[in-house]
């Protein structure tokens, strides 16, 4: 990661430590503990801190809006992890597998009560800003989610309805993130739903990536299981891109691929022949032309914000090493 970014993510974790103390009952708040220690990224609060930065105020007055994105997020991965049946997040055992599902349910509601509760401490015409900009993002994050469970068994929707899908359960809250910043760091309305519709660009090309990443991740760097989308039949961007790039029968072998349970294929099998095709196909590199397309689109969203040059190349630098990430 650039130093530039490294000291946002220091100055979050300095604050963010405070924050994961033990409390009673353990059953609760032990999940929490274990799984905002493992650390992430933490992309969104490192967007919430910069955007702030950027927009001439002390990024320390972001602190808690950093906080809320990040277990606002971190709530969201529990339950994602329960509905796509992952075993390994960061490396680690999920929450769902270590304890059981009614604690993932229970510690997951926890959180998200939590990154609501933080933002009580901003005065109350910013609390008021960021506690409807907060809801909204959290309702279209529902409606994304529940899109990529229907599509587990729908075979006929085009790309669009995927990215829109995408747009929904991840981009929305990478722009909550950078709109909190920059409403915290006082930008004008214009510039702040700008810097929304960035992020909206960002996000989606960051939702790709993690969709390229789960086949042709590196199983080191990438934390989670290589080949889940492909167990859970998900439509990522590799199977669009078979509609687009391969031929019939290309189509025809992923469609089948992806209806098989584990009963009538082995795990690795299934995810070898998936992953063959999307090689085979010209999916693979579909793919990252598509994420190459959104990052340009999120970068031209930039040159539109009233700020510096140097400034805008920050935002740039981001992209792209959001872009090269291996994890
Ligand atoms: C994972 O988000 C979920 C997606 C939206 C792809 P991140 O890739 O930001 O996960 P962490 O927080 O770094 O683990
Ligand atoms: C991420 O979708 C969306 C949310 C967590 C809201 P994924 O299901 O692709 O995320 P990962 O790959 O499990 O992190
Ligand atoms: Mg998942
Ligand atoms: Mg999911
Ligand atoms: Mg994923």
């Amino acid at each position: 990661m650039q130093n530039f970014f490294k000291n946002y993510q220091v100055l979050f974790e300095d604050y963010f430590k405070n924050f994961i103390v033990e409390k009673t009952p353990k059953n609760l708040y032990d999940p929490i503990r274990y799984l905002l220690q493992i650390k992430g990224k933490r992309v969104r609060p490192i967007l919430t801190l910069l955007t702030t930065d950027i927009f001439g105020s002390n990024p320390k007055a972001s602190l808690d809006a950093a906080l809320s994105v990040e277990i606002f997020h971190n709530f969201t991965l529990v339950h994602d992890d329960v509905m796509d049946e992952a075993a390994l997040r960061r490396g680690a055992v999920t929450v769902h597998k270590k304890w059981d599902l009614n604690t993932a349910i229970l510690s997951g509601d926890a959180m998200l009560i939590q990154a609501y509760k933080i933002l009580e401490n901003y005065p109350d015409s910013l609390f008021k800003k960021l506690f409807h900009l907060l809801n909204k993002t959290a309702a279209e994050v529902c409606e994304g989610q529940q899109y990529d469970l229907d599509f587990e068994k729908n075979y006929d929707f085009n790309t669009e309805n995927y990215v829109k899908m995408i747009r929904l359960k991840t981009a929305v809250l990478i722009g909550c993130s950078l709109k909190m910043g920059a409403i915290i760091g006082g930008a004008t309305k214009e510039d702040s739903d700008l810097l929304y519709n960035f992020g909206i660009e960002m996000g989606i090309a960051f939702q790709l990536q993690d969709d390229y990443l789960d086949s042709f991740g590196n199983p080191k760097d990438f934390g989670k299981k290589i080949g889940g989308d492909i167990l859970r039949n998900k439509k990522t961007i590799l199977y669009h891109m078979i509609l687009k790039k391969g031929n019939l029968e290309h189509q025809e072998k992923i469609k089948k691929i992806l209806s098989l349970t584990q009963e009538n294929l082995n795990a690795e099998e299934k995810i070898n022949q998936a992953k063959n095709i999307y090689i085979e196909s010209g999916a693979k590199d579909g793919a990252r032309e598509m994420i190459n397309f959104y990052s340009n689109s999120a970068e031209e969203k930039i040159k539109l914000l009233a700020i510096s040059n140097e400034k805008k190349k920050i935002f740039i630098n981001l992209v792209r090493w959001l872009m090269k990430r291996e994890k």
